[in-house]
């Protein structure tokens, strides 16, 4: 391990690890010298811009916190966490396409009742979800537990807004005994990724906005089945094929159709249009 040079220093890092006993990090850490040596043999970094690359993932590491994950969101506008999702998630006919988590789940939210209204009178064009929770082969769910979460008319979360201290626009149900749920809430909007750290220095420099189509989040488990992590978006938004986090899926977009003012579900009078989303989950068995 003498005299290393440009062309035989990988080598000599591969080497170096041969002996890991768990085989499974030998093989990821040999793919990533492979790569990054790949890489930066590929860009020849100057001094100035490798220190670069350094200084911004501490900052990226820096920024993250309890209430902030820059990794996940730099791995996000990367395409890497839509990537792992895929490679993890290559679902069977009848299943539900899964999208990313997002930084805006939260475990403990408030349980809510069928035909509950999740919107607490927040402004914003009302909203009856209509959806089945079923097996990918057919089977309704019952007693499947629903994680429901969303941006509200301005484009926040909850988690989001200094002015809340509680849970808004997020809750978590039971499917009833044939695997069906209705509720109300309001028309999710479209919102910028949190821009104001490294990843928005990223999207800047790269000309790239940091948008997301507004979508409704769900998390669906049930007993004997993956857990399902996926989001339904809004047709006709403008990100649809932009996102900044490349989440979107054909089978994932929903017309929200708008239903006249006038007597709606469950006898409630609506004074104004309201919107309609009626959707059937599949989840893939364990
Ligand atoms: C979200 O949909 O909540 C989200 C996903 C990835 C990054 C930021 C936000
Ligand atoms: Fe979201």
């Amino acid at each position: 391990m003498r005299d290393l040079n440009e062309h035989n220093i990988t080598d000599a890092v591969l080497e170096s690890f041969a002996a890991t006993p768990n085989p499974r990090l030998l093989t990821i850490i040999k793919s990533l010298v492979r790569h990054i040596h790949g890489f930066v043999k590929d860009v020849e970094p100057t001094f100035d811009e490798w220190l670069y690359a350094i200084q911004f993932l501490t900052r990226t590491g820096q920024i993250s916190g309890q209430s902030r994950q820059e990794f996940i969101l730099l791995s996000d506008v990367l395409g890497v966490s839509m990537l792992v999702d895929a490679i993890n998630h290559r679902t069977p006919k009848g299943a539900t396409e899964t999208t990313v988590l997002g930084p805006f789940f939260v475990e403990d939210a408030p349980q809510f009742e069928h035909g509950d209204d999740l919107s607490n009178g927040t402004p914003g064009a009302p909203l009856y979800v209509d959806m089945t929770v079923a097996a990918a082969s057919g089977e309704p769910l019952s007693d499947a537990v629903v994680d429901v979460w969303q941006s509200d008319s301005e484009g926040f979360y909850d988690v989001q807004r200094a002015d809340l201290t509680g849970h808004n626009l997020r809750g978590r149900f039971r499917t009833g005994p044939q695997g069906e749920l209705r509720f109300w809430s309001i028309t999710p909007t479209a919102y910028p990724i949190p821009d104001d750290g490294p990843v928005g220095e990223l999207l800047e420099a790269s000309q790239r906005h940091p948008w997301r189509p507004a979508h409704l989040h769900f998390m669906i488990s049930a007993a004997g089945y993956q857990p399902l992590v996926t989001h339904i978006f809004v047709d006709g938004d403008i990100y649809l094929d932009s996102d900044a986090v490349f989440g979107v899926k054909q089978s994932l977009i929903d017309s929200f159709p708008e239903q006249p003012a006038g007597t709606g579900p469950n006898g409630r009078i609506m004074d104004a249009p309201w919107r309609k989303l009626k959707y059937s989950f599949g989840l893939t068995p364990l």
